[in-house]
């Protein structure tokens, strides 16, 4: 597993966004993923910026959702739709059809899976997925004992997740199951970047470049990725 360490969340962000303007501008037609969550606020706002100042044109581009809090809607402060788009899809001018994201308040979870495993695969797959890193190891809400096998689908939400979850509410939450984006479809797109920042990821980053590929850390399970790129800032690298 490379690491490409930078100073800081500045550096992070500006980096990770170069590389998905790098990707956009190589296929206009591209299909992106961008988790929520914290992580990638920096990249969104350089995103924006990139468009704003013509850098980047993102008209051709599509979106897709990593993953959403099942219960949950863009009304809702913390769900990851809320913060995509109050951080990103708000400020660019895209047309409907070039973003697919989870409605978490779906009464049909499968067949809400089997509709964004489509967008996916009428468009011939992701062409970059940028992910964040869960203090459990997950990914998107692939969660310790996940399997490697799967595409979008519903997943009872680990401890950790439901305890960490807390940060992004404004109200106490009960979150018990999430929609994700599944490890194979992950690991089918055609390049993946993780990132992490701050000292707290620390111990999750080493653990996840230290061990083999397990299920018992989600991260480990894009060693296999032919072309994953991990970036960290030197708080999150402090224990490598
Ligand atoms: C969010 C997501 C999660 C986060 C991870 C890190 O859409 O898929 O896997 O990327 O939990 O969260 P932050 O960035 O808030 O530390």
């Amino acid at each position: 597993m490379n690491v490409e360490i930078v100073d800081d969340y500045q550096a992070l962000s500006a980096t990770v966004a170069q590389r998905i303007i790098k990707t956009v501008k190589e296929k206009p037609d591209a299909l992106i993923c961008i988790a929520g969550g914290d992580t990638p606020l920096g990249v969104f706002s350089a995103l924006v910026d990139a468009s704003r100042k013509g850098d980047v044109d993102l008209t051709q581009a599509a979106f897709v959702g990593l993953d959403e809090w099942l219960g949950l809607s863009k009304a809702d402060k913390g769900s990851c739709r809320e913060m995509v788009w109050g951080h990103f899809f708000d400020h660019l001018t895209l047309r409907e059809e070039q973003i697919c994201f989870f409605d978490g308040r779906t009464a049909a979870p499968a067949e809400e899976c089997r509709r964004v495993d489509r967008f996916i695969s009428d468009r011939g797959g992701i062409s970059l997925v940028v992910l964040g890193i869960g203090m459990n190891g997950h990914i998107g809400f692939n969660e310790p004992g996940a399997a490697t096998d799967t595409y979008c689908h519903i997943v009872d939400l680990d401890a950790v997740t439901q305890s960490v979850s807390a940060k992004y509410f404004d109200q106490p939450r009960q979150v018990k199951q999430g929609i994700t984006l599944g490890m194979k479809t992950i690991l089918e797109a055609n390049s993946v970047i993780l990132m992490a920042s701050g000292e707290k990821k620390a111990a999750i980053v080493a653990q996840t470049v230290r061990e083999p590929a397990t299920p018992a850390i989600p991260a480990t399970l894009l060693k296999s990725h032919p072309r994953l790129q991990v970036v960290v800032d030197k708080p999150a690298a402090s224990r490598l």
